[in-house]
């Protein structure tokens, strides 16, 4: 690999040169554009007043954006350039209106509505969507979703939670980095407290046979049944699996990727690192992480794949304490479930906690609707609200009202099949 920078003891400060990043790798600019749009109604102590008017105008804007004509950049696309896909409408006043009401936002006079909570209303917002696009499917992401990171499936209310998402007849799927290939006791033994309470309550079969996991971010498939003892078992599923990727050419770009962490690793110093290879992947594990090096790391190794111009895609994250890039990402593993499955983006729902551009969970953000978490406790919280609206009574008890039209005189909607490959185009691409 060459080195791009500080060969030359003589310095020449020439703007090719030059550090910098076009887009902030720890800022969402949607939820920042959000805040600041809530900012002046804060200061002027006018939340309450004003709070649902602003947020029924974002309502408004992501209308627009979801059915901007070809050639006329909507006011939103303008506003957010890095903006991705929005596969329903998000009733958004609606979803302020429950969490104030939850929370007493607009009663704050010294705090200002914070990155969390608008990302929380941006959640609520969209389970509230799934009343008009009934919900099919929903992965989840392994690692700081379901369990702690680098941990074991050990939250007996959560998996209770997903039985009753089984017995509504949705499909469920780990959709994880992890990649075990098909060692099924590999992924088992990660689930374990999970299958321990599908055994306890006795699942039914075929409700079993509705969860999935999906490793190495879409390379693997495995669906889970009863063994002839009883108990839940994962198979795989390899030969219904559709998404494969040219041998040579990942294994090209698993090279690159090789060679860029572990000049990553020379370069900070990071003393006693390892290096994992696998079939699909390729880790670098620091002895001691920290967080600014692990994203140097991502995004020098996402700058030298991009280089390579690859067909094969890829997603290059900071794990918490690691970094990996995999062949494929979880778009191609969640587009893989709706092949198999028969199901539109719109049905679907992915919940995850990396999506960020250094996160391997922003790659579904182009599959699917998808719920922005932190931790396993609001996975449950979450889901509280999800079984709500599945079971048909509604986020906190009562239906969501249809998302506003939009403002009068405003072009007829194009058709969505068009705006939605559009607004593709826009999306940026997985290994960001
Ligand atoms: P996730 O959050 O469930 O997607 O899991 C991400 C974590 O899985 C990473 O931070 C790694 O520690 C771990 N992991 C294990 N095997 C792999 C692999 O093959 N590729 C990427 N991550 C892996
Ligand atoms: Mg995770």
């Amino acid at each position: 690999m060459p080195k791009r920078y500080h060969t030359n003891t003589k310095m020449s400060f020439s703007s090719r040169r030059r550090n910098y990043m076009l887009v902030s790798h720890r800022r969402d600019q949607f939820i920042e554009f959000i805040k600041g749009l809530l900012q002046p109604s804060f200061v002027l102590d006018a939340l309450a007043e004003s709070a649902s008017n602003s947020w029924a105008h974002v309502e408004e804007l992501v209308e627009e954006y979801r059915h901007e004509a070809p050639g006329e950049p909507s006011r939103l696309r303008t506003a957010v350039p890095s903006l991705g896909i929005f596969h329903t409408a998000l009733p958004l006043e609606a979803a302020w209106r429950s969490f104030d009401a939850r929370f007493k936002v607009s009663a704050r006079r010294f705090v200002a509505p914070s990155f969390n909570e608008i990302r929380e209303i941006l959640n609520l917002a969209q389970v509230m969507a799934f009343e008009r696009s009934p919900l099919k499917f929903v992965s989840f992401d392994g690692d700081c979703t379901l369990y702690s990171d680098g941990k074991n499936f050990d939250d007996a209310a959560l998996a209770g939670q997903i039985e009753r998402l089984l017995a509504a007849g949705v499909t469920v799927a780990l959709v994880t980095a992890a990649g075990y290939g098909y060692e099924a006791d590999k992924y088992e033994k990660r689930l374990e407290g999970l299958l321990r309470v599908f055994d306890d309550l006795a699942v039914p079969a075929d409700a079993l046979r509705r969860f999935y996991v999906c490793g190495g971010e879409c390379n693997y498939l495995l669906q889970l049944d009863r063994d002839v003892g009883g108990a839940a078992t994962l198979r795989s599923r390899e030969a219904t699996w559709d998404v494969t990727f040219e041998e040579a050419a990942a294994a090209t770009l698993l090279d690159a990727a090789e060679a860029s962490l572990r000049g990553s690793a020379d370069d900070m110093g990071l003393a006693g690192a390892r290096v994992i290879r696998k079939t699909r992947a390729v880790g670098l594990i620091p002895r001691v992480p920290r967080r600014e090096q692990l994203d140097e790391a991502v995004l020098r190794v996402q700058d030298a794949l991009r280089a390579c111009r690859s067909s094969v895609p890829f997603c290059a994250f900071n794990g918490g304490s690691d970094v990996w890039v995999d062949v494929g990402t979880k778009r191609e593993g969640v587009q893989g479930f709706q092949r198999l499955l028969g199901i539109r983006p719109e049905n679907c729902l992915h919940v995850g906690d990396q999506f960020l551009i250094t996160g391997n969970d922003y790659a579904s953000r182009s599959s699917c609707p998808c719920l922005w978490i932190t931790n396993p406790t609001e996975t449950k919280r979450v889901l509280a609200d999800i079984l709500a609206v599945v079971d048909g009574s509604g986020v906190d008890g009562r239906r969501t009202p249809p998302v506003s039209p939009r403002a009068a005189g405003d072009a007829p909607p194009a058709p969505p099949s068009a705006a939605r490959s559009r607004a593709a185009t826009a999306c940026p691409p997985a290994g960001p």
